[in-house]
């Protein structure tokens, strides 16, 4: 049998596991989650889900996916043959589907925002011819669709050029990059009269904001900014080398995940605050709220591609874990070459990402639920399948799996946190299915909060 791939270096393995978290979920997502449930206190609630529960099962995944060196499907497969848990593996493989179909719609936005700034397109236009601007490019449908076709041929080329030589290799020149680009924007954004409002909105908690839905909130923003519930980071896990300390890569990607996530709300509400913008804008913040203050900005030009080219590096590195979750199925389950895996996924989403796309026209009659498919995708993916599957996988770590074989896996052999265990089996046996059973059952309306 061919030697399976693995990361070449535990900083590769950093690398990778924090490109896939540190995405359109850190700069697009969490800054308006925030900005909705009143800032500072949120931000709490989220620190605590992603220490708490988050990291475990982060370390579950890694765990699954090291120990049986397999795919999301095969990973089941392996642990209990001929059992019903390989439907997680099948519901990982659907929400990657789902999710890798609208994430390159908003990658594709990224990409004409960031061309339109290189042409300094943005230039001497009014906020609402801003607003404009992006409605009318949303509507034609056709030109989202060829930018997030590119987007998923970018994708998929660096899925086919494998795991060391694509995947690892593309993350460790990007996430550094990333990380420059993001503290450029956040020291010019310390000049700003705003900056003092900003840092208050998001470092100074108002507890009396927090209540349930808050913290639902809170901690569907953490297993979607670490990439979990989906198999994602079982299918990395698995490429990470068995005498590698799990435990401090995977910290290592939670604090970095986080720290993206504040730095990006620093660069962002201190700019708000200071053109009066209302926080709570939603999820438009990025994509008409920014380019409309960065006019106002001096260094303009160079605010906005600096911040559209930070956007789209986070999205690019996300979506080729996404596309892996599949490819990795493909070539272990299916026997499919990488070249042929990478060529069959990126046409499949490719249509599918343009359905979306087409829904999103006004004329579109394309509804299901009441909503368009980049909303429904969207909705689903996030609030549904990935909660569902994180369910799933805490309960089989916690209650189907032998303890004895998690600990082996998760110590790296008796090597690394020994001591930490206990704690952490305690959270995934108990703590996790709980939470997560309470935000699951308040997204499918079973529980009022
Ligand atoms: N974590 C990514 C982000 O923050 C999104 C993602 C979800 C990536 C699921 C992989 C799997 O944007």
């Amino acid at each position: 049998m061919q030697k399976r791939s693995t990361f070449g270096s535990k900083f590769g393995a950093i690398a990778a596991a924090a490109g896939s978290a540190i995405g359109l979920g850190n700069i697009w997502r969490f800054p308006y989650v925030t900005g909705e449930n009143g800032g500072a206190a949120f931000i709490i609630i989220y620190l605590i889900c992603t220490i708490a529960i988050g990291l475990p099962l982060l370390l579950t995944e890694f765990s699954i996916g090291r120990f049986t060196n397999r795919n999301v499907f095969g990973a089941f497969k392996v642990l209990k043959p001929r059992s019903k848990w390989s439907l997680i593996g099948v519901l990982g493989i659907a929400t990657a589907f789902v999710i890798l179909s609208f994430y390159s719609v908003v990658a594709g936005w990224t990409m004409n925002f960031l061309a339109e700034s290189v042409i300094n397109n943005f230039a001497g236009k009014n906020s609402s011819q801003i607003q404009e601007g992006f409605g009318g490019f949303v509507a034609s449908g056709w030109r989202p669709i060829i930018w997030s076709i590119m987007f998923i041929a970018m994708t998929a080329y660096i899925i086919i050029s494998g795991v060391e030589k694509g995947i690892e290799r593309y993350n460790k020149i990007l996430m550094p990059v990333l990380l420059v680009i993001l503290l450029i924007l956040v020291v010019n954004s310390a000049f700003l009269s705003g900056f003092k409002d900003g840092i208050n909105f998001l470092f100074s908690p108002d507890f009396s904001k927090i209540n349930g839905k808050v913290v639902l909130e809170a901690l569907g923003q953490a297993f979607f900014s670490l990439s979990l519930g989906m198999g994602t980071m079982i299918t990395y896990g698995s490429y990470i080398r068995s005498n590698d300390n799990m435990i401090s890569t995977a910290g290592s990607v939670a604090l970095t995940d986080t720290i993206i996530a504040l730095l990006a709300g620093v660069a962002i509400f201190p700019a708000v605050f200071s053109f009066g913008i209302n926080p709570t804008s939603g999820p438009d913040l990025v994509f008409i709220t920014l380019p409309n203050i960065f006019l106002q900005m001096p260094g303009s030009y160079f605010l906005s591609v600096l911040f559209f080219t930070l956007l789209l590096i986070a999205a690019l590195t996300s979506s080729v874990s996404i596309m892996e979750v599949l490819a990795a199925y493909c070539t272990e389950e299916l026997k499919m070459s990488r070249r042929r895996a990478g060529v069959l996924i990126a046409g499949v989403i490719m249509v599918i990402s343009s359905m979306c796309c087409i829904s999103q026209m006004p004329e579109s009659s394309i509804r299901i639920a009441g909503m368009n498919l980049f909303d429904l995708f969207d909705t689903l993916s996030a609030n549904y399948m990935m909660i569902f599957g994180a369910f799933l996988t805490t309960l089989f770590a916690g209650w189907f799996w032998t303890k004895s074989k998690l600990r082996g896996e998760f110590t790296s052999g008796g090597k690394y946190g020994v001591k930490i265990f206990p704690v952490y089996y305690f959270i995934v046996k108990f703590v996790s299915p709980v939470m997560i059973s309470l935000i699951f059952l308040s997204q499918i309306g079973l529980l009022g909060f």
